[in-house]
């Protein structure tokens, strides 16, 4: 039987509540195939570690994080910690100390869940987004300077490298490859900013000679927001720089019904080390502990790490069971019904048990 190690992280608001309804999911898939399992360890990083400690998790995080095959993330974030030091204090030197460069976001209007998109039904719009994920605008080169004073400066530099863009340009087209329509839109902003997406594009046109079964087209990233909301059905694959794809992805779930339905992969293609795997929402302190927190995003990621880890079958059952059990109308108050994270959870795992 395969085993692997999983690093469960579920960190603050409704991370803790949507990873516990993960794994709920993923122990009755591990019973219901009997040809897996799943070796998890529990860490208590996060906003509390924060306050107790002063860090977001412990000066060897990355390194003892090294020997798992897979990390299972809830969200970061807390009322009273700044983002920046949330997000920098946890995800991202995860993403980063694993070179996870490529972050997958499918996104697909699931059985049952209407997009606030008139007339859009399931089918109409299926999207992954390959976001970029280790440089670009996130890659945290810059400064301030004469802080508090008149004329104080602040700089943000995106650094773009063609080992970078490189990388993600193949990671996209081989996606986009796999998939039925063959189809990937290049996204960038090349006419304002010339020269890292002037490079982008150049690239694009590059890789795209070593896939000559793969259509692809550009789309500057302000008119694609049009696109994705006027013409969903338009678009396939699509590959965006970090900050790019970090906005249309958001876009994206909610085109899909909710952020609560929106999952992500932080993945190293290589396979060097750990990818991590996560629903795209924040900790959403606003529903937090009131048990109602859509836990669908977070079923949608195991079903990734599923896939990532090979086992794609499990993955498949997870996801039907998902859409099953949206279908029925079991749903959060965030996609319109009126059942609990624990109600959806429990319906999802009776739907993998009775699956054949
Ligand atoms: P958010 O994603 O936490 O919430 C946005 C809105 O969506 C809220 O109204 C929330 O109730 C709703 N929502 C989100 N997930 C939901 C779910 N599973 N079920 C039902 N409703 C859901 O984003 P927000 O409010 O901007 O940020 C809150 C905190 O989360 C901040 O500290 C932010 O920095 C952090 N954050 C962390 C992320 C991460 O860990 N990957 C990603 C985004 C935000
Ligand atoms: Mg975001």
């Amino acid at each position: 039987m395969q085993s692997y190690k999983i690093a469960a992280i579920p960190a603050d608001g409704i991370g803790p509540e949507v990873i516990a309804a993960g794994l709920q999911a993923l122990e009755a898939l591990e019973r219901r195939e009997g040809t897996f399992k799943l070796d998890i360890t529990h860490f208590d990083w996060g906003s509390d570690y924060y306050r107790r400690n002063g860090a977001m998790m412990p000066a060897d995080g990355i390194e003892r994080l090294k020997a798992f095959d897979a990390i299972f993330f809830g969200a970061v974030g807390a009322p009273d910690v700044p983002d920046h030091v949330t997000l920098w204090g946890l995800r991202l030197p995860i993403c980063q100390g694993f070179d996870q460069y490529a972050n997958v976001r499918p996104t697909k209007i699931l059985p049952g869940i209407v997009s606030p998109l008139a007339g859009v039904k399931p089918g109409d719009l299926d999207w992954v987004i390959v976001r970029e994920n280790s440089e670009g605008e996130y890659s945290g080169h810059g400064g301030r300077a004469h802080r508090g004073l008149p004329e104080e400066v602040g700089t943000e530099v995106a650094i773009f490298t063609r080992v970078g863009v490189t990388r993600i340009m193949r990671y996209a087209f081989k996606l986009a490859q796999s998939r039925p329509r063959k189809f990937l839109t290049v996204v960038t902003k090349s006419n304002a900013q010339r020269h890292g997406m002037v490079m982008w594009d150049e690239i694009a046109a590059e890789v795209a000679r070593e896939f000559p079964d793969v259509t692809w087209d550009k789309m500057l990233v302000d008119a694609m927001t049009v696109r994705m909301t006027l013409k969903p059905q338009s678009l396939d694959t699509i590959v965006a720089t970090n900050l790019h794809a970090d906005i249309l992805s958001d876009l994206a779930g909610a085109l899909a019904g909710s952020l609560g339905v929106a999952p992500t992969g932080n993945i190293d293609p290589e396979r060097r080390f750990p990818s991590m795997f996560e629903p795209i929402h924040g900790s959403a302190f606003d529903i937090t502990g009131k048990g109602i927190a859509n836990p669908v995003a977070t079923f949608w990621t195991a079903a990734q790490m599923l896939e990532h880890l090979g086992q794609p079958n499990a993955a498949k059952r997870l996801m039907h069971a998902v859409e099953t059990v949206t279908g029925s109308g079991v749903t959060t108050p965030d996609v319109g019904g009126t059942a609990t994270t624990r109600q959806v959870t429990d319906a999802v795992c009776e739907a993998i048990r009775g699956s054949n």
